[in-house]
């Protein structure tokens, strides 16, 4: 029988120093976009992939992220007497269910392939899901559940990496694929290398924060050493795959990503989820239309 994807680890363990000072005592994850922090953008896919239990790597001062996760009797009574209904929902649909979440601390931020390996003892045997909730990816249907929807259909149960085209002189920013078939949404891969100069880069299909990974790939991080930046690198692990043979492949999702971990990401990120909302589309892009005027006027 084929095994389903249940588990996703979340590494949010990071140091956030892009988005310094505000990460000084603000996890990254918590930042909003419109009204909602990063995480529950993460949640939101990860349950419409089917998602029932959902690993966070955390570190220290996360507790705002921990603390989000709980449900606030007090908040709720509040909304509750004041009739807020459509409110109540809102905070509702933030409550996870008990025991549903796990935190593990790593104590260094050591890479993402060791946050990752943090986890370990929470996966058997069994093919789980990586969310990394600073990649926002808008899509009609969530990307996680388009990658577990491939993921069933190769029947391989072999990794898979998000992947998605990007301008070859960007690729010292991403791991990128070596691609061996490419069959369209599908590519079967032959090698990943981490953040390439774009002279050395065997393609421009750039890793994006979702995976689905097999305990193989746990045990590969075992051997891997500090790969690109001293750091012990994800894409390092996914790639001793390979080396051993076995399938790796990458999926092409349907849906826009922002890199929600740099500042100019996540402006985009505001602005096309902004005018996203209903209830703030027309006022929002009245306003960046007499922006661009005004600018323009200017030049
Ligand atoms: P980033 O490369 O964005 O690093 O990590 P960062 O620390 O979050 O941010 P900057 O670069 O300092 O601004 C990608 C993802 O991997 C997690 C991060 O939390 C983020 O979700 N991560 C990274 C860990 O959990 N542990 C690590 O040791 C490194």
């Amino acid at each position: 029988m084929r095994q389903k994807v249940t588990k996703a680890i979340f590494p949010v363990a990071g140091l956030g120093t892009r988005f310094l000072p505000a990460t000084k005592s603000i996890p990254k994850e918590i930042m909003t976009l419109v009204d909602r922090p990063l995480i529950q953008y993460a949640i939101d896919e990860a349950r419409a992939a089917g998602i029932k239990e959902f690993i966070f790597v955390t570190s220290r001062g996360k507790g705002a992220l921990e603390d989000y996760f709980d449900i606030n009797p007090v908040l709720e009574q509040a909304l509750r007497k004041a009739g807020k209904d459509a409110l109540l929902e809102t905070l509702k649909a933030t409550n996870m269910e008990s025991g549903a979440i796990a935190y593990i601390r790593q104590h260094k931020a050591l890479g993402l392939g060791h946050a990752v390996w943090c986890a370990r003892r929470l996966i058997s045997n069994e093919p789980f899901a990586v969310i990394l909730p600073d990649d926002v990816i808008a899509a009609d249907t969530p990307v996680l559940q388009q990658m577990v929807e491939a993921f069933e259909e190769t029947g391989d149960g072999s990794a898979m990496v998000a992947a998605m085209e990007v301008p070859k002189e960007k690729t010292s920013a991403y791991g990128v694929l070596d691609v061996d078939e490419d069959m369209g949404s599908l590519v079967r891969v032959k090698g990943m290398v981490e953040k390439p100069k774009a002279e050395d880069a065997p393609s421009n299909l750039a890793v994006i924060g979702r995976y689905i990974l097999t305990p193989k790939v746990l045990q590969n991080i075992n051997k891997v050493k500090g790969g690109a930046g001293g750091e012990i690198q994800l894409t390092d692990a996914i790639a001793e795959e390979i080396a051993k043979e076995r399938n790796v492949y990458g999926y092409r999702f349907r849906g826009q990503r922002f890199d929600c971990g740099s500042k100019a990401g996540f402006l985009q990120a505001t602005v096309a989820f902004g005018m996203a909302r209903e209830d703030l589309r027309d006022e929002f892009t009245t306003y960046l239309e007499e922006m661009m005027s005004l600018r323009k006027a200017a030049q």
